[in-house]
Formats: C-alpha cells, structure tokens, sequence
C-alpha cells in the first residue's frame, strides 16, 4: 500500500484548480438509469470512488465511455448509456466496497419497477444505516422487501404513485434516492425536512435538464412532479466545495496563501466563516475563492450540521488547523458518531485534544511534529495531511488509499504550491 510522506513547514502559495464534486458525482452517475438517452457528465474528478460506480453501473449493462483527455487536466468527461439494463440487482462484493452504491435503489426502481441492492453495512464513520432511504421510497408507494442481506424495492405495474414523506433526520442520500424515484413517479411526491446540500441543488439540476419537474430546488420542501421518461442531457459536476474547504485548510496552515479557482463561497460559507473566525482571511474573486492566514490563528467554537450549516466532512480538516490556534477550540460533531479517528494520530503529532463523546476540545499548540501516522477514513487522512504541512519534521500517512478516494492527484496539487511532499509505493 501506498504511503504519503510530507516535509513539513514549508509555506503554501498559488492557484490550485478545484476538481469535480465527489458527493455531487456520486449522485449524478446513477442518472443514467433514468434513462435509455446518452448521459454525458463533464468535470468528472478521477477518483477511486468514481472508478468503483462506474463498475457498479457496467454491471447492469450500462455502457461507459471517457472522452479523451490529456494527463495534466484534471477532471474527466464520461458519456454513459443504459440503452438495455441487463440486471436490477447491485451485487455485495461491489457495494460493501463504496456505500454510495445504495444510490441505484431509486433510479433502478423508477426505471425498472424494481430494484435488489446488497445492504451497505456501516463504514468508519458509524452504521451508515438506509431507514430512511427505505421509509421514503414507501411513502412514495413502493414495496420494501429484506432478505439475505438485500434490500428489495418494488413499484406497482403502473409506477410509482406518489406521495407524501417528512424525514425525521435530514439525510443526503436518502434525499437523492427519492429525488431520483419519484421523477418518473405515475403521480406527485413531496419532501419534507430535504436535505439542502449543493450536491442536492446539483442533482435537482441535472434531472430537470434530463425533464424531470422538481420544484424548490435548494428548500427543505420539494415537489416532484412524476413525468412518464426522461431525455438524455449533458451536464457538468459542480466544484468540490469540501477539497476546496481541505485545501483552504492546508494554505492556512502553513502561513500562506491559496486562489482556489472553481470554489463557490456560496457552496461553503459556513467554512468560510470558519475560517474567518479562525483568523483567515477569505475573499471570493472571479476565479475562485482566494485564502490567505498570516501565522496567528485564532480559536474557534462550533457544531457540525447539515447545509447550509458546518460541514461533517470539514471536521477533522478544521480541527487540524485549530490544533495551531492560540487557545481551545471546542468541536461538536452532530452528524456522525464516530468520526473522531483523526484525533489519536493527530495527538501523536504534538496535538493536545481531548474528546467526550461528540465533543472535541483542542488546545492550541505551538508546534506540532512529524510521525508515522495511519490514514482511516477519508477526511480524517485529510486532517493529517494538513496537520503534516506544518509539522517539524517528516510525516508519513500510511494507508493513502482512503485519500485516493476523495481526492484528486492530492500531492501534485500540494506540490504545485510549494509542499514537499511525495508518494512512496509497498508500505
Ligand atoms: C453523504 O453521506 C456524504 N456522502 C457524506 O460524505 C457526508 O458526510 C454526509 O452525506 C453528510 O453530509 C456522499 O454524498 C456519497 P446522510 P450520507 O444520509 O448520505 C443518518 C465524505 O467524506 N441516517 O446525510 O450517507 C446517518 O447515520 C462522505 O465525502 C439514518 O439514520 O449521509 C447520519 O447520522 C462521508 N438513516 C445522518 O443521518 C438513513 O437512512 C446523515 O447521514 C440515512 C442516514
């Protein structure tokens, strides 16, 4: 396995290009299901997490095509058609590996009538578990089978016939699973308590390009009206609001400076409040969002949320940061219940963070040094990596397969700003 090793303390400066969305991405690929149209999606970052839908899709008889690029562009263009689904069924051995697999369930289930998905099981992060997915699909009409760890959805023969959910939880996933099985529904589906994410705003976008009828795009509250097919569409991932929040965090770090072209302040204001009340100044400018911190950083008290308040997956990155700042910083983490892995490995590095339950505080320190620490989940080996900018010393991240999910070419972009970092093979 592959691991990442950083010479901290170096000073970050230029322009990084923002990739495509992987949570946006993720949600979009599956609209090809919808469909027996070419769906040409630009903007696709190249991704671990991509690669293993673009599998997942290929098993039902979806054919994939990627436009040529040249190896310094970032992004990719992929056109992809479901002219015939040979098969509704998402097998285990591919969903354990990305639980954003659970994503077919609905636009297998509008399309086809039904769908059989593998359960997803839980992740680092906590159970990860579909109820909601599930309780939605029900309101909307659909039948919900489980058995031998598959999830089974139903429509009757004439479609879906709509309905009417309030989730209890906003959840994102569930949202987009019903999004994209009312939008061929037989009548009108309402949404309550949605999730409001850009990611969402990106998929609303693309399915009524494709001539989906979704009302309150960017509200709690959507209505879909059920159309009997959808067109093919081509359409562009939006910029990844969390790699730009990440590398926000690294040019902070470090005392330095950072045009992140393609981020949307809009995307990520509460990050960028964050960070303004962290002492770093932020400025959106035509380009992108520039971010510069001139050393002093100050503490910062807040709780993760869904949007448009605190990102989860900026958590671990800001604490990082704060782990530098001149006093306590005080965490809470709402969304996930065990997405504290980072702080172990970054208390190794110097740190001196204590958690309590989903209470994280940091206390600043004046300088933190390098190790062997080991990536666990995505945005936690994030967090190490921002931690390992600024470190004295050499830090080697072990385990970087769980970064190649997230990020795009993460040590050439590091490296375009001046880090001295590198990747080594056979840990
Ligand atoms: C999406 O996960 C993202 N993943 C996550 O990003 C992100 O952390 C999360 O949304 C929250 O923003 C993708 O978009 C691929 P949820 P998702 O459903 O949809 C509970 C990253 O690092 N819940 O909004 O799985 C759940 O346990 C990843 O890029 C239920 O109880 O998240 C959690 O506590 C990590 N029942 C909360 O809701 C359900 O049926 C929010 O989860 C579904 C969720």
């Amino acid at each position: 396995m592959d691991r990442i090793i950083i010479r901290g303390g170096r000073r970050l400066a230029g322009r990084l290009t923002i990739s495509g969305a992987k949570n946006a991405a993720l949600a979009l690929l599956p609209c090809t299901l919808l469909t027996d149209e070419p769906l040409t999606l630009r903007n696709l970052p190249r991704l671990a997490d991509i690669d293993s839908f673009q599998h997942l899709l290929n098993q039902f008889g979806v054919t994939t095509t990627i436009a040529g690029s040249r190896p310094e562009d970032f992004g990719r263009v992929m056109t992809l058609s479901a002219t015939r689904i040979t098969s509704t069924v998402a097998p285990y051995e591919l969903v354990r590996k990305m639980r954003a697999s659970i994503l077919v369930l609905g636009p297998m289930l509008a399309r086809m009538g039904e769908a059989r998905v593998s359960l997803p099981g839980g992740c680092a992060i906590g159970n990860r578990p579909i109820d909601l997915h599930l309780k939605a699909l029900e309101a909307f009409g659909a039948t919900i089978e489980m058995a031998e760890g598959y999830v089974r959805a139903i429509a009757p023969d004439a479609g879906l016939p709509g309905g009417r959910y309030t989730f209890p939880v906003v959840s994102v996933g569930a949202t987009e699973n019903a999004l994209m099985a009312g939008v061929l529904a037989a009548g009108t589906c309402h949404l309550h308590n949605a999730a409001r994410e850009p990611e969402i705003v990106d998929l609303c976008n693309l399915l009524n390009a494709m001539g989906a009828a979704i009302e309150g795009i960017g509200t709690s509250d959507l209505t879909i009206h059920g159309v009997p097919r959808l067109h093919g569409a081509t359409y562009r991932v939006m910029a990844d609001r969390i790699e730009a929040g990440s590398y926000a965090c690294a040019a902070a770090i470090t005392g330095g400076e950072v045009l992140l072209c393609g981020a949307r302040e809009d995307d990520m204001a509460a990050s960028v409040q964050a960070l303004r009340d962290a002492g770093v100044h932020c400025e959106q400018q035509g380009e992108g969002l520039h971010v510069a911190a001139d050393g002093a950083l100050r503490p910062v008290t807040i709780a993760t949320a869904p949007f448009p308040g605190f990102a989860t997956d900026m958590q671990a990155q800001l604490m990082a940061l704060l782990c530098r700042a001149e006093g306590a910083s005080v965490l809470t983490e709402s969304i996930f219940e065990n997405r504290y892995m980072h702080v172990p490995e970054l208390n190794r590095m110097g740190a001196h963070i204590e958690t309590k339950g989903r209470v994280a505080i940091v206390h600043g320190v004046q300088q933190m040094t390098g190790a062997d620490v080991m990536a666990t989940d995505l945005r936690a080996s994030m967090s190490l990596i921002v931690a390992g900018l600024a470190a004295a010393g050499e830090t080697r991240v072990h385990r970087v397969y769980h970064l190649d999910r997230g990020y795009e070419r993460l040590e050439e972009k590091l490296a375009l700003i001046g880090a001295d970092i590198e990747r080594v093979g056979g840990d």
